[in-house]
């Protein structure tokens, strides 16, 4: 029997799930995330550990779980909140949640690049105010979406479901990874350059994930090769944008607008970015619906308990030798 710790309270069967094993199950029962402190006294003893992205899991945190860690199963597809290298060098396995949230992630970047160009949340406001005096020719007057070219950068999962959206909306498709991408040659999308995408693209939709690499991927010098017609999405990691530089080029018309479901320093948003107009801002929904989040519920239970019982997870990012 080994010790079971699950940072935050999840919808779904998962909890259920680790309850019915073998093993002993702690939740965190405050109805708020735990401080570090307390974060650290609660993972002592612990095998497994049921994490959100917004923890830091790190070398401070195994050291205080102790030599049996085994496991750190992220509730999330992202993992850059988890040093991966110090966990590998532990023998700790680490896992998340691929594939069961990518068509909600895929909505929600569909949900912005619509609303935006559409600019539905700013007419939602007009009309909550009371302050809509009828129709007019030049009423919030956004960007067509229909025919224009849309660049997906990154073109894993997510990305490649948020291009097949596209297809009913007659796009030009375009896209960057390291190589081409069978699923997006078969959508008819183009594989090209970051400077390309950006240059080119009506719309740009941001999949990659945060790595040190990618972190300000999109800097000011980047912000400044889009087309000020152009619209950015956000539904990947708030550091791969330049969130300031962001504001700047909002406000100086160098982007017609901006999409964002994630931010640098969340929940903290980057000065300025709430009094730009041009812009949809929702609070990390990503894969926030029930279903998605029960899919991920399970995965993440399962993902832990195959650890626990020395099998190979569903969803492992490095690799233990055993
Ligand atoms: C959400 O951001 C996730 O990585 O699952
Ligand atoms: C990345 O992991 C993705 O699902 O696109």
């Amino acid at each position: 029997m080994a010790k079971i710790f699950v940072t935050h309270p999840i919808p779904g069967a998962g909890v259920d799930m680790l309850r019915e094993s073998k093993h002993e199950v702690a939740v965190n029962r405050e109805s708020r995330f735990l401080s570090r402190d307390e974060l650290l006294e609660a993972v002592v003893g612990c095998a497994g550990l049921l994490t959100q992205l917004r923890e830091a899991i790190d070398a401070e945190v195994f050291d205080a779980a102790g030599d049996q860690l085994k496991v750190v199963s992220n509730y999330a597809v992202g993992f850059n909140n988890i040093d991966v290298d110090e966990a590998t060098r532990r023998e700790i396995t680490v896992c998340n949640t691929p594939g069961v949230l990518t068509e909600a992630t895929a909505d929600i970047a569909w949900t912005l690049l619509m609303g935006v160009a559409r600019r539905a949340v700013e007419g939602d406001h007009i009309m909550r105010a009371g302050d809509w005096s009828g129709w007019k020719p030049t009423e919030l007057l956004g960007g067509d979406i229909e025919g224009r070219t849309l660049a997906i950068l990154g073109a894993g999962r997510i990305g490649t479901a948020v291009a097949r959206r596209s297809i009913g909306w007659n796009m030009k498709l375009m896209y960057t990874a390291r190589s081409p991408k069978p699923d997006m040659e078969a959508l008819g999308a183009r594989h090209v350059d970051l400077e390309t995408a950006l240059r080119e693209a009506d719309f740009v939709s941001v999949h990659v994930p945060l790595t040190p690499d990618t972190h300000h991927l999109l800097n000011a010098d980047r912000l400044a090769m889009m087309k000020p017609t152009a619209y950015l999405i956000n539904t990947a990691r708030g550091p791969v944008i330049d969130e300031s530089a962001l504001v700047v080029a909002l406000k100086t018309g160098k982007l017609a607008g901006a999409g964002l479901d994630v931010y640098e320093d969340e929940p903290a948003l980057k000065q300025g970015l709430t009094g730009c107009d041009n812009t949809l801002l929702l609070p990390h929904l990503g894969s926030a619906t029930i279903q998605t989040r029960a899919r991920m519920s399970e995965l993440a239970a399962r993902n832990l308990l195959t650890v626990l019982d020395n099998q190979a997870p569903p969803h492992a990012v490095n690799q233990i030798q055993a």
